[in-house]
């Protein structure tokens, strides 16, 4: 147990008992008897002493230890199977003593809106009370979620909790991936599936019930379900309709749905101590680090579990790396800390992790985005650390741009953190902001994604809804009139829509691919370029979502090396991107290539499962697969058919121009073009990061602009010579 720490210094048996003690009056300087390890520790005192000492004040007072169980108890359980104990955690829920109100209500009322705390029940049990009180009879039950993880996650709990297959009666559906059958009852889905549900059975028939979860979350999907589910009600009394949030702003959602009734479930809450910083975080990322360790050395393990909010994948991956090593640096002096990420692009087989119980003697510490807010609920979660930031989509309408952007929470936010640290007893949020800030700073609500994002997609899909009047469809907060337009001004020169603002055979064709338009439309031109079979593949790498290359720290240079190999000859990022698609398909997908190349191999098998299925589509639009893979000019042009909305010219000094609504850019250093700056580009994307950065760049020939777009480019936008370039705006598709 007292093993040596590397100093040849003896270990005195009871250093371990004292420095635990030193923790907990507070004036811990990590004496561990080795000096070694007072080394490692160094920086972590620093913050431990004077940067937060909040922590110290507020961690130290009356926490209590109490993890009693009867004996009896624990004797009964042991002997029970785990599904009769799902069975008996089924009854310990919240809701349960609603379960027969509820489908009274439900039974009642055709809309219903619901509300209860996370963790309450809503999600996993509802359809479940629905199932068994025979909805499934007439139909299945379709519950959203705006978040694929949460949909997955959820499904797979529900089917363990009916005792049936992932898939079979319980399934979910998410972009790019079917887990549902014929059997299917209870249908979990992100809500742009259900969405997308409507364009091919615009009255929902195959449903009884759909329970539009997470109402409150507000994300674009969901607020455009809203009005097309409340049309449809009005012609189908059969359905039943949900919508159920985790706040108690319920009121808007009853107003909407003409004056539905409100079914509260009240929760379980216990107090929760919310604690500021003194001054503001310069580095909330260290500071959030900083106190989980305070929190776990300084409390008993068994007390409870640690719960940080970051704003996405890097910075929860950072976050993990810094954590395993400092708590390395302690070694066996402290408790085991379990580090459990979650994001969306987290594997499958790793989500699970966060819901496993903590071992005894341990703590677990789970590194979570926004998900972990309401979405999901983790069990034995004492500890939430807020650092107060999320990453947020917001939309320039003037310009067309959009970036995601790290950015402020609101007050409500920053409660349905605060209150994920006392579902099961009471707990401690620590806010990595001033007081100051939570009162005058944050906005009380966070602005609803229709409100700041781009609606090209959506405008395309209500258009093929056969919803032509679109400034006066039923939206619960409208979006700002000049972005409905922007959407327009776009599908109008992707060829979508006509002068009319109705949809074109073009659009229909665009329509079916669960994709934004501009990659539809690359997708579509793809036939007349007669490479349809490349255009896929491209199209399915740039919708892989997380990254295609792996670069370890101890091996960067060979992982440049081998990223820049597909990059010969400056073919740009989309040609690169088919070339290591192509190459990995000659293998035969092997996975061993991709070990040599430093490529992720989940990323891969991803992007093949998109390709098939964008595969599968082409024959429903009726377009050939057909390879061209020798003429790039082809490939490109066909890119450049869906993109060239996306262009920009170099200027000096390795910047960049966008051509229409100029705006200074940059190529991204990841970008195989980073160094060899080509004249005239088109891009994938803008990242905003320390500057404005294109991300996925080829290269172009400013003819093409003229010849694919002619009305969108003319000759003068694209002409190297002219200093003042001031492109005319497109024609306004018009409203009917
Ligand atoms: O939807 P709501 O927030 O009201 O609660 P829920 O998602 O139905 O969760 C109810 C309970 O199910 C949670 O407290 C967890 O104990 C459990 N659960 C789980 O163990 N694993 C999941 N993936 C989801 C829920
Ligand atoms: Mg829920």
């Amino acid at each position: 147990r007292y093993r040596d720490s590397g100093s040849g210094e003896k270990m005195n048996p009871f250093a371990e008992q004292e420095a635990w003690e030193e923790h907990q009056i507070g004036k811990a300087t990590l004496k561990y008897g080795s000096k070694d390890r007072k080394q490692k520790s160094d920086d972590f005192q620093f913050v431990f002493e004077d940067q937060i000492d909040f922590i110290k004040e507020s961690v130290m007072d009356g926490v209590n230890f109490e993890d009693e169980l009867p004996a009896e108890a624990l004797d009964k359980s042991m002997v029970k199977s785990a599904f009769e104990k799902l069975q008996e955690d089924r009854k310990t829920l919240p809701i349960y003593a609603y379960r027969d109100d509820l489908l009274q209500a439900i039974d009642d009322h055709q809309v219903l809106v619901i509300v209860g705390e996370t963790g309450s029940g809503k999600t996993t049990q509802i359809p479940q009370y629905l199932h068994e009180a025979g909805y499934t009879k007439r139909g299945k039950i379709g519950c959203t979620q705006p978040r694929r993880v949460a949909a997955m996650s959820v499904a797979a709990r529900v089917s363990q909790e009916m005792g049936v297959k992932l898939g079979h009666e319980v399934g979910y559906s998410i972009r790019f991936e079917d887990c549902t059958s014929e059997k299917t009852v209870l249908k979990y889905m992100t809500d742009g599936m259900l969405l997308r549900e409507f364009l091919g059975e615009p009255d929902l028939a195959g449903y009884s019930v759909v329970m539009v979860d997470e109402a409150h979350e507000r994300t674009l999907s969901t607020d455009i379900l809203f009005g097309l589910v409340k049309d449809i009600a009005r012609f189908r009394p059969d359905l039943k309709l949900l919508i159920s949030s985790a706040t108690l702003d319920a009121e808007k959602f009853s107003d909407y749905f003409d004056s539905a009734p409100i079914f509260k479930i009240p929760g379980r809450r216990f107090p929760v101590e919310v604690h500021y910083t003194k001054a503001p975080e310069a580095d909330y990322l260290d500071a959030a680090i900083v106190t989980a360790l305070q929190i776990h050395v300084t409390q008993q393990p068994g007390d409870g579990d640690i719960l940080i909010f970051f704003t996405g994948q890097e910075e929860i991956e950072t976050a993990e790396e810094i954590l395993k090593h400092r708590t390395r640096g302690l070694g066996t002096k402290i408790p085991e800390l379990i580090i459990c990420p979650i994001y969306a692009n987290l594997p499958t087989e790793l989500q699970a992790k966060i819901f496993e119980p903590t071992p005894e003697g341990a703590r677990k510490v789970v590194l979570a985005t926004n998900i972990a807010e309401t979405s999901l609920t983790i069990d034995g979660i004492k500890y939430v650390i807020d650092p107060g930031f999320c990453k947020m989509k917001s939309y320039n309408p003037r310009t067309g741009m959009e970036s995601l952007l790290v950015t402020p929470i609101s007050k409500a936010s920053a409660n349905q953190r605060a209150g994920r640290s006392g579902r099961t007893g009471p707990g401690k949020c620590f806010r990595l902001y001033t007081a100051y800030n939570y009162y005058n700073d944050l906005d009380d609500n966070t602005v609803p994604e229709i409100q700041r994002t781009n609606l090209a997609n959506v405008v395309l899909t209500l258009k093929s809804l056969g919803i032509h009047d679109l400034l006066n469809f039923d939206f619960m907060d409208p979006p700002p009139a000049e972005a409905l337009l922007k959407a327009l001004e776009l599908l109008f020169a992707l060829g979508a829509l006509n002068k009319l603002g109705e949809l074109t055979k073009v659009g229909r064709r665009m329509a079916e691919f669960p994709l934004d338009p501009m990659l539809s439309k690359m997708i579509v031109a793809s036939e007349k370029y007669q490479c349809s079979d490349e255009i896929i593949s491209i199209a399915a790498m740039l919708s892989v979502g997380s990254s295609i290359f792996y670069r370890p720290k101890d091996k960067q240079v060979h992982a440049d090396t081998a990223r820049m190999n597909f990059h010969t000859g400056n073919v740009g990022d989309h040609i690169a991107l088919l070339k290591i698609y192509s190459s990995w398909k000659e293998t035969n997908y092997a996975t061993q290539w991709c070990y040599e190349n430093y490529i992720q191999v989940r990323s891969m098998k991803r992007a093949r499962d998109i390709r098939d299925q964008l595969e599968g589509l082409l024959e429903r639009v009726e377009i050939e697969l057909m390879s061209n893979s020798n003429d790039l000019e082809a490939i490109k042009k066909a890119i450049t058919a869906g993109f060239f909305p996306h262009s920009a010219r170099m200027q000096k000094n390795g910047s960049y121009r966008t051509v229409k609504h100029p705006q200074t850019v940059y190529i991204h250093p990841t970008s195989g073009l980073a160094q060899a700056l080509p004249r005239w580009v088109i891009y994938h994307e803008l990242v905003l990061t320390t500057k404005e950065y294109m991300r996925q760049v080829t290269e172009l020939k400013p003819d093409w602009l003229v010849e694919i777009a002619p009305h969108y480019y003319q000759m003068k936008d694209v002409e190297d010579s002219g200093s003042k370039k001031m492109p005319r705006g497109v024609g306004r598709a018009s409203q009917d």
